[in-house]
């Protein structure tokens, strides 16, 4: 069964008797992972309620275009964004045809229009409708633009006739729906991933850290879910939205750090750290705030545990990747660290060039791995990110 995790799937339901369907499709489809919106038309509310859509689905139905209230939570074009792929069962006769015009008379419609996503179609209508040449140069039309038709199928029909035109079940949609999405790179596979800087206390005011802003971190989750992975961020404390389609997990101090990490670590199938950890924390923590006095003083520091270290040296460790923060001597510090730390590949940061690195909006690495390394010439973090995805499903793959 293919999955369709961290999918958003908007499902239209236009007004047909296969529209009763909808419920159980809308079930399928969150069984494979999908987070799912609905719009309904008005005639599909004359064959079920959007209360049933709304239950199954775990949000608000959609029905109108020119309803400010609604406008006001999604509107329509934040719906048509939304969308990961519109599927539309059933899709009618008339809601073929309107599609096919390009109408933008209702919501459905509209945001058929003005979503870039992808276009499944499932139809459902009578027979001889099906057959109509009217039906048949609509559906053309709609193929040349690039939607996807999944049944119909046939047999009896719901008003006593015999041929195509039933709507496909609810199981057979969710598989083409999920089959449309299986060339992500990293397509079901549960990926775990720290990022930004951790502050380790020394009173209820200070702290030590470092000027890790989470941007690279973060790019990289947002490839991970980008390439079909189940993504969880270990995040310090960055002052950036948490991205879409991603769960976010919200840490300070290393040590925090390291117990989220341990417990996602044994169920997840690759684990990136990218966070600056604090190497060392203050012995303790002073319960009150520290008052100035002598002209000097010390502070005493303890070891943090190395979180990426503890992950790759766990039983059955999942796919393991570091990075490598260096101001000289990069590469034979990272091949070092890839050793010590049992690590399947690293990235090779150099960051004494202000331009990339720590805060910058631009990066430039070098990836190594056992077999192998990749320069990635410098751009963007969001590009550096899809590239270094690319090399760990490619790498990953290889090893297990
Ligand atoms: O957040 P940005 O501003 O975008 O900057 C990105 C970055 C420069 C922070 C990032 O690209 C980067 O290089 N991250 C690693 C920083 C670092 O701490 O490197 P390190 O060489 O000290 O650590 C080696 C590896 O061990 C890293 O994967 C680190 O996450 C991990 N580590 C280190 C110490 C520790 N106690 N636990 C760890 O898991």
């Amino acid at each position: 069964m293919a999955h369709l995790f961290n999918r958003n799937i908007l499902l239209g339901v236009s007004g047909g008797i296969a529209a009763y369907k909808s419920a159980e499709l809308v079930r399928q489809l969150r069984e494979r992972g999908a987070w799912v919106r609905v719009i309904m038309t008005r005639g599909a509310r004359e064959f079920i309620t959007p209360l049933t859509l709304q239950a199954l689905s775990g949000n608000p139905v959609h029905t109108e275009l020119l309803d400010a209230t609604a406008e006001q939570g999604m509107g329509h074009i934040e719906l048509a964004r939304w969308a990961d792929l519109l599927l539309i069962a059933p899709a009618t006769a008339d809601l073929i045809a309107r599609l096919s015009a390009g109408r933008a008379d209702d919501l459905l419609t509209t945001v058929a229009l003005a979503t870039p996503a992808p276009v499944l179609l499932a139809p459902a209508m009578n027979q001889q409708m099906w057959r109509d040449a009217a039906t048949t140069a609509n559906v053309a039309t709609l193929r040349a633009r690039g939607a996807v038709l999944v049944g119909p199928a046939a047999g009896e029909q719901a008003c006593g006739d015999v041929g195509p035109g039933r709507m496909e079940e609810p199981p057979v949609i969710a598989e083409a729906a999920a089959r449309l999405f299986a060339s992500g790179v990293l397509d079901g596979k549960r990926v775990v991933i720290t990022a930004g800087p951790t502050r380790e206390a020394l009173d209820p005011v200070r702290y030590l850290s470092n000027h890790s802003s989470g941007k690279m971190g973060y790019a990289l989750a947002r490839a991970a879910a980008e390439a079909g992975a189940r993504t969880t961020l270990v995040s310090g404390p960055v002052d950036l939205q948490a991205p879409d389609r991603v769960h976010t997990l919200p840490v300070t101090s290393a040590q925090q750090m390291l117990q989220q990490c341990l417990a996602l670590a044994r169920e997840c199938d690759i684990f990136i750290a990218c966070a600056a950890v604090a190497d060392y924390r203050p012995a303790q923590i002073q319960q009150r705030k520290i008052k100035k006095g002598a002209q000097q003083t010390s502070l005493q520091l303890v070891r943090n545990p190395d979180i990426l270290a503890t992950v790759a040296n766990l039983e059955n460790s999942p796919f393991c990747v570091g990075f490598a923060a260096e101001t000289n001597d990069l590469l034979a510090y990272a091949r070092d660290k890839m050793q010590r730390k049992n690590l399947d590949m690293i990235v090779a940061n150099d960051v004494s060039d202000p331009a990339v690195g720590f805060g910058s909006d631009d990066n430039e690495v070098t990836v190594l791995w056992r077999g192998g390394e990749a320069a990635l010439a410098r751009a963007g973090k969001n590009t550096i990110a899809r590239q270094i995805v690319e090399l760990i499903a490619r790498c990953s793959a290889a090893d297990h």
